[in-house]
């Protein structure tokens, strides 16, 4: 059995400060690194309890494939130092063989069947906010995340839920709330992250539950009603198992395509070549789009905590120890991408790791290639000239590489073409 491989000049901070993400985006020196020289490597950052960074996509594909001896039941993101994360009820959480079950209950939601049905509701929400924020033949300045970028994928998830217009402002708050907790700009006066957090998970309970109430009464043709009626096991699934759904679809479907979107404009921004290829060969648009999700790996990782004895590229992990599975980290591996850092619209095959893998493999992968495709189609017929006007401003979290603004100057064609 090998020894683990630290490098002790590493400053685990790089890995575990929130802060630090939000002023310089994701480590990914650190992570080239340590798939050089620690692809195991063990961390006892003050404050959190101890893990194991994997940051090469080989073995963040062994861990995938074993859920059992690599459990999401404790949590998928760093335990706080002497926190335990109470049992959830959310799909995301639950190992076999209790997540099969679970997950299959709205996954006929999401299939490339289901979705392709949707296709023309995500067209006209994404052509509405476009000609509200950037109508053609004008020219301007606006904040491409909260004008585009964000309400986009809130509005879809939103549409798909049942939820109604005018309640996806407040859908949007929560969700800002909860996964930007950490982030001053989200927190009320005097909140700590905990708080904001809670706080704002216990509004958007009560928003579902009163839905929830709504629909089973009067049930609609939405995501909602349909969850009411599911079974599992020949039973209903209980209030509170409604709710954590629809909390984790909101959560889930938001942020992280929100992210895709802004990272892939800020990608093309600054490679105007790969801009102007994708305009002459839109052909490459679903290539383009599985480079986005590469390049910006809106999820920089997700744990997972050990129930036995393991052993990762010959490095023993004790049962009950935490592990990292860094997705981004996974996408610039070298001996998996040529270049890997390098943005190439036609990179084929791109077997990224953006939307997880094996038992947990994201739901909404489809939804989410969808949304990405249509925003780009329309933006790259649409804008005539664009470039970023300010500063990015990053989410302080260590788990979604958000951006929060990206402002941004454009001009838009008199009349779109492809
Ligand atoms: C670019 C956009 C997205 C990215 C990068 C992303 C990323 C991920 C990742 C990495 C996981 C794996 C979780 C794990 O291994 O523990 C996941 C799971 C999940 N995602 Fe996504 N996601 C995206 C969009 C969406 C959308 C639009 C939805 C919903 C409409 C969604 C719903 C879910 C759900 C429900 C799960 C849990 C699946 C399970 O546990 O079986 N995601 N996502």
């Amino acid at each position: 059995m090998k020894p683990h491989r630290v490098c002790d000049d590493i400053d685990v901070l790089e890995l575990v400060d929130p802060e630090r993400y939000a002023r310089r985006g994701y480590p990914h020196d650190v992570w080239t690194r340590l798939r050089a020289e620690a692809p195991v490597a063990f961390f006892t950052p003050e404050g959190f309890e101890p893990f194991w960074a994997i940051t090469k996509h080989a073995d963040i594909l062994e861990i995938s494939k074993q859920p059992l001896r690599f459990s999401s039941a404790q949590g998928i993101t760093l335990r706080p130092a002497g926190v335990v994360f109470p049992p959830s009820e959310m799909v995301v959480m639950l190992d076999p063989p209790r997540h099969g079950p679970m997950r299959r209950v709205a996954n006929a939601g999401f299939t490339p069947r289901a979705v392709r049905g949707r296709r023309n509701d995500i067209e006209r929400i994404a052509v509405e906010l476009l000609d509200g924020a950037m109508p053609v033949g004008a020219s301007g300045e606006l904040d491409f995340v909260e004008r585009i970028a964000a309400p986009f994928p809130l509005g879809v998830i939103a549409w798909i839920l049942g939820v109604p217009r005018d309640d996806w402002e407040r859908l949007f708050r929560w969700t800002n709330e909860v996964i930007g907790k950490d982030d001053p700009e989200y927190r009320r006066p005097g909140e700590s992250p905990g708080a904001t957090s809670k706080r704002a998970r216990g509004e958007l309970h009560v928003y579902f539950d009163e839905m929830i109430a709504q629909r089973r009464s009067v049930p609609r043709d939405d995501l909602v009603s349909e969850l009411i009626e599911a079974e599992v096991d020949g039973a209903r699934l209980s209030t509170e198992q409604l709710v954590s759904y629809c909390e984790l679809l909101v959560e889930a479907g938001n942020e992280t395509t929100r992210n895709a979107v802004s990272g892939g404009l800020l990608a093309f921004s600054e490679d105007r070549g790969a801009w102007e290829k994708l305009r002459e060969h839109p052909e490459l648009l679903p290539d383009a789009v599985e480079e986005i999700l590469r390049w910006v790996s809106p999820i920089s990782h997700f744990t997972r905590t050990t129930t036995e004895d393991c052993e990762v590229r010959g490095t023993k992990i004790s049962a009950g120890e935490q592990v990292a599975l860094y997705f981004a980290s996974a996408n610039r591996d070298e001996e998996v991408f040529d270049s890997p850092f390098e943005f190439r619209v036609d990179r084929s095959p791109n077997p990224h790791l953006a939307f997880g893998f094996g038992e947990h493999f994201c739901m909404g992968a489809h939804v989410a290639r969808v949304e990405l495709e249509t925003i780009f189609r329309h933006l790259l017929t649409r804008l005539e000239s664009f470039e970023l006007s300010g500063p990015v401003q990053r989410l302080t979290s260590i788990v979604n590489g958000s951006i929060k603004h990206l402002p941004f100057s454009y001009s838009t064609k008199e009349s779109p073409t492809t």
